[in-house]
């Protein structure tokens, strides 16, 4: 009986634990059978549990009816062993297993629960597809990388606690049942019962209440807090997701900056051994844009974007010299010694970066002395190809390309381009962390769909005090005192001194195309706060899930999850989101639509 055997015989080792150490000792091992090997006579299990593997022996000798027994065994049972630990026979060491020099030749052992024949066997996960995976969610966590990956997550959580806590930050709960908190994602919908009609939103972020907190005079608050968006799903965007968020009052943006890079020193610490490099360096948003063209560069490798307009103005080719004539932008990218492209490629490459709204994707190859192998070579003086090399630092070998159009498409292409140059040579080493600060973001940017400014943050941003009167004439100028921290060319942060007088609150409201009425309907509780002498405040919050993924050298946040989504929202394992009772939707005075 289970029972009797977990009265009787305490565990007294975990199966990662034992070494020549304990030869001679009487030891009492759980865990699950990660295989079963019969040779000749003698049974080998591996012995699995979350901390290592131990491999257990049944002999007919000293095992007595436990070996005969011992048949029965297969993967994924969950069983206890009795038995004493001895050095490998000559030979049979394993250098790959913490306990590899000794095993357990067993006397007792129990089945605990016997295991359907698993869907997977958990050292061939690679090729289970992931919806199968987490389906079988309890199985996947099994397998040690799982099991390493939430104990990370756990050690990187408990590390910004403590952190935290030793600044004198306050954890707070906030709602989860609130009004819509926005943050520029779709809302999660609760449905009230007892007002029906009426509706929850699931926050977005605490934004609102955290800034509340410091109305209360609460100073410096923190909490490891779900967050919930509908939006599309990406490998680093979940519907749910953590963040460790926080805000403090009395501060300014050097201060919010210099505590976050502590807080993420000691989580990078916690969970890979290493330490962060600090000062972390700071691009404006400006020089983001024109060096790397995306917000949130990877800065471990070159591949610049380089300003060619001037140079390309008053060439033969047609296509740059009229986008340059309107102002448009024509740059380019040296891909350095990257000769080894071949015509496939490059028509990969153009495929790739339309993808992105590039119109097209015009390459040369620099040959000895600087001479141009291009179908747009022929456009171009001898005088132009030189300056041009002279800009981009050509050489022998290297590969150029351009980009020219609007200056935000530009950007956005060239700056895909350059990741995915560098994910083809491998110019990242994954290994390396390389954070850096981009500050000095705009305050809003023009939705071309709704035909309106919007809050490249949230409208709670304050705008840079010198950029104040430019916010009703000109607010595509408005910077804003915010910053994002990056790692690796993601984004895991972002935060903002926040606007604490009602004037200007309504001022951005007003550039928002927020009227009154709306502003009041929605964060009239926030403007009423404001005017009860809120102190000067700000804060960031750190995306957990993408942090702890990046520190975990995995390529999702899936990996770092304990129960995930897949990219339809949905949950194999519990089979979410799902139909309910008509009698539920009644009481909520809904009716779904049969179409849907
Ligand atoms: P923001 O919207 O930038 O700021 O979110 C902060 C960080 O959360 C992470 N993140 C996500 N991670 C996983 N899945 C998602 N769907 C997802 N969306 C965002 C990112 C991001 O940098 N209230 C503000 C913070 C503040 O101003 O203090 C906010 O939520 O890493
Ligand atoms: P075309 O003259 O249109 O055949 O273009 C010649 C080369 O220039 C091709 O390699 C195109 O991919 C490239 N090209 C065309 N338009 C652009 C553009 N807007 N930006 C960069 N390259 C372009």
């Amino acid at each position: 009986m289970a029972e009797q055997f977990i009265a009787d015989l305490k565990r007294t080792h975990s199966c990662g634990q034992l070494g020549l150490g304990e030869e001679g000792r009487e030891v009492v091992l759980m865990g699950w059978c990660q295989r079963r090997r019969d040779h000749g006579g003698l049974i080998f299990v591996d012995l699995r549990d979350r901390e290592g593997l131990t491999q257990v022996v049944f002999n007919p000798e000293d095992s007595g009816g436990a070996h005969s027994e011992a048949h029965g065994i297969r993967a994924e049972y969950c069983l206890a062993v009795r038995g004493q630990v001895r050095r490998r026979p000559e030979g049979q060491d394993n250098p790959k297993l913490a306990t590899g020099q000794i095993e357990v030749v067993v006397s007792q052992f129990e089945i605990f629960n016997p295991s359907l024949t698993p869907p997977f066997m958990l050292e061939e996960w690679i090729n289970v597809g992931e919806t199968v995976r987490l389906k079988y969610r309890y199985l996947d966590l099994r397998r040690p990388e799982m099991f390493s990956n939430l104990k990370l997550r756990h050690n990187a959580a408990q590390a910004a606690r403590g952190y935290l806590n030793g600044q004198g930050f306050l954890e707070v709960e906030t709602p989860f049942l609130t009004r819509s908190t926005p943050e520029g994602a779709r809302d999660y919908l609760v449905p009230s019962r007892v007002q029906p009609g009426n509706f929850y939103a699931l926050p977005q972020s605490p934004q609102l209440f955290k800034q509340l907190l410091m109305v209360s005079g609460v100073e410096r608050y923190y909490q490891i807090v779900r967050c919930f968006r509908d939006e599309d799903l990406r490998a680093d965007r979940q519907p749910e997701f953590t963040q460790v968020d926080l805000e403090m009052s009395f501060v300014d943006e050097e201060d919010v900056m210099a505590l976050t890079e502590g807080l993420v020193a000691s989580i990078v610490k916690a969970a890979t051994g290493k330490e962060m490099r600090r000062p972390v360096p700071r691009l404006t948003y400006d020089e983001a844009m024109e060096r790397f063209g995306l917000d949130a560069p990877d800065v471990r490798f070159g591949l610049e974007l380089i300003d060619v307009a001037p140079i390309v103005a008053d060439a033969d080719f047609k296509v740059f010299r009229q986008v340059a004539e309107k102002g448009g932008a024509v740059k380019a990218v040296n891909g350095k010694g990257m000769a080894s492209l071949s015509r496939k490629d490059l028509d990969d490459l153009t495929a790739y970066v339309a993808n992105y709204g590039a119109k097209g994707l015009a390459w040369v190859k620099v040959k000895a002395g600087g001479e141009w192998q291009s179908p747009i070579a022929k456009f171009f003086s001898q005088g132009h190809m030189e300056r041009i090399n002279q800009a981009v630092n050509a050489e022998e070998g290297d590969v150029l390309f351009f980009g020219a159009d609007q200056p935000g498409v530009v950007a956005e292409y060239l700056g895909r381009l350059r990741l995915e140059l560098a994910r083809r040579f491998q110019l990242t080493d994954p290994a390396e962390l390389s954070f850096c600060w981009v500050t000095h973001f705009p305050l809003l940017e023009w939705d071309p769909e709704a035909k309106r400014w919007a809050a490249k943050h949230h409208p709670f941003t304050a705008p840079r005090p010198e950029d104040l009167d430019k916010l009703a004439g000109d607010p595509g100028a408005v910077k804003a005192r915010a910053y994002d921290l990056v790692l690796n060319g993601s984004e895991v942060g972002g935060g903002s001194i926040r606007i604490h007088r009602p004037d200007v609150q309504e001022l951005a409201f007003k550039a928002l195309n927020i009227g009154q009425e709306e502003a009041a309907e929605k964060f009239g509780f926030l403007l009423e706060a404001l005017t009860f002498g809120a102190p000067p405040h700000g804060g960031l919050a750190l995306g957990f899930d993408r942090l702890v993924a990046i520190l975990a050298g995995e390529p999702s946040i899936r990996e770092v999850i304990a129960f995930p989504k897949t990219q339809k929202a949905a949950c194999p394992l519990t089979a979410a989101p799902g139909r309910v009772d008509q009698t539920q939707l009644l009481e909520l005075g809904i009716r779904v639509d049969k179409k849907s």
